[in-house]
């Protein structure tokens, strides 16, 4: 915080009256691909995230700096001219924040200097876009004094992901980047908005992210394929079923129409988004419940049905849970997007080295990759940290 701090001043000039806040990344515990099939999901937000110093201009200008890539410089634009540019990179997603902030009518009077660092690894699928989203967000809401509650800057952050941008993402992970708060999880009905915050309390065990440094690649592409897939799943079921999503629609429900969906893949991408739905309701009840060992064996069959049914796991996701599996761990399963990223597993406390030692060398020994590991510290949502000069 200090050396942002420090950055700013050298970057931007030290007068004037600033502030810094902070969004965090998150993790999903179980409930995947179900946020644009109107499911369920139960994230939470990290203690690693996206710190940002800002400070208002007297005239139009927008600029932007970010620690992580020093190269790019000051990336400058001004309020009237809040365009997507591929050269600029990562300032796309904070420019994005605020021309969806102007575009949704909330004034934006002057220009602003803007400084970022992260800390949540790069590709990883911890959500660092939606951290800079939200992180944006915030500042806006402070710096102009605008009267916008937090849910609706996690629906302009999407958007901005969505329209600005261009990535097709559900609202899962603004949602958890913004509504966080310590130690617990979100409940979340992605169809309605309406979530419960759940406490995470694990006692006697940990929960542990591995990276399998496997970026995300070709992702986006087959992101959109997938929702297509289920779109086209939920048109055929309607023919039978009155139900708005997948998200709708039980187990049994599916069983007996799913001869509807034509389309094979389409039938298991659709299988996979009820199941996952009814499993992260249920793994919640058992969670509630004090049922540790019950939660991890849904996480489990998640990654099962990932694996088959979805198919976005790839060799490096199965192969860092299944070594996990084979450590005893009480869950295992691919986290976010898939075809890469990361895996979050619950883990029994007095076990974590040995753990992180086994899985790593088994994890290495299968891909080449060396993985990394971090316990979770499950933190609070977007917030202004303090205000200085
Ligand atoms: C990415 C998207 C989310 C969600 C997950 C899969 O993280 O940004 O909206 O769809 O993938 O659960």
């Amino acid at each position: 915080m200090k050396e942002l701090k420090q950055t700013f001043n050298e970057q931007f000039g030290e007068e004037g009256e600033k502030a810094l806040f902070f969004a965090p990344g998150r993790v999903n515990l179980i409930g995947e691909h179900t946020d644009y099939n109107g499911g369920h999901v139960f994230p939470c937000a990290l203690s690693v995230g996206t710190y940002a110093v800002a400070r208002k201009r007297e005239d139009q200008k927008v600029r932007f700096y970010s620690m992580n890539f020093p190269n790019q410089g000051i990336i400058e634009t001004s309020l009237d001219s809040l365009f997507y540019k591929d050269q600029d990179d990562w300032a796309n997603y904070p420019k994005g924040v605020i021309a969806l902030f102007q575009r949704a009518g909330y004034t934006i009077p002057t220009g602003l200097d803007l400084a970022f660092y992260g800390n949540i690894p790069n590709g990883a699928g911890l959500s660092s876009s939606a951290s800079i989203e939200l992180v944006t967000s915030v500042v806006l809401r402070d710096l102009f004094g605008l009267s916008v509650d937090m849910v609706e800057m996690v629906k302009l952050s999407q958007r901005a992901e969505n329209e600005f941008v261009g990535v097709n993402c559900g609202i899962m992970d603004q949602f958890a980047i913004g509504m966080g708060k310590k130690d617990h999880a979100i409940l979340l009905n992605c169809d309605t908005l309406h979530y419960k915050q759940t406490p995470i309390k694990l006692e006697s065990h940990a929960l542990i992210i591995a990276n399998t440094k496997k970026r995300r690649g070709l992702a986006d592409s087959k992101y959109n394929e997938r929702r297509t897939q289920c779109e086209e799943a939920l048109k055929a079921l309607q023919q039978e079923l009155a139900i708005d999503t997948l998200g709708d629609v039980k187990e049994e429900q599916f069983d007996a129409h799913q001869h509807v969906i034509r389309d094979q893949e389409a039938r298991k991408r659709a299988r996979h988004a009820v199941y996952e739905n009814r499993r992260t309701m249920k793994a919640v009840d058992f969670l509630n419940e004090g049922n540790v060992e019950a939660f991890g064996q849904l996480m489990n069959e998640s990654h099962v049905s990932l694996r088959d049914d979805y198919e976005v796991t790839g060799k490096e996701l199965d192969a860092m849970v299944e070594a996990a599996w084979e450590e005893g761990a009480v869950g295992s399963r691919m986290t976010g997007a898939g075809f890469g990223g990361c895996t979050i597993s619950i883990v029994k406390k007095d076990h974590i080295q040995s753990f992180i030692d086994r899985v790593g060398e088994t994890y290495t020994m299968k891909t080449g990759l060396e993985g990394d590991f971090y316990v979770v510290e499950i933190g609070d949502g977007a917030h202004k940290v303090e205000d200085f000069a």
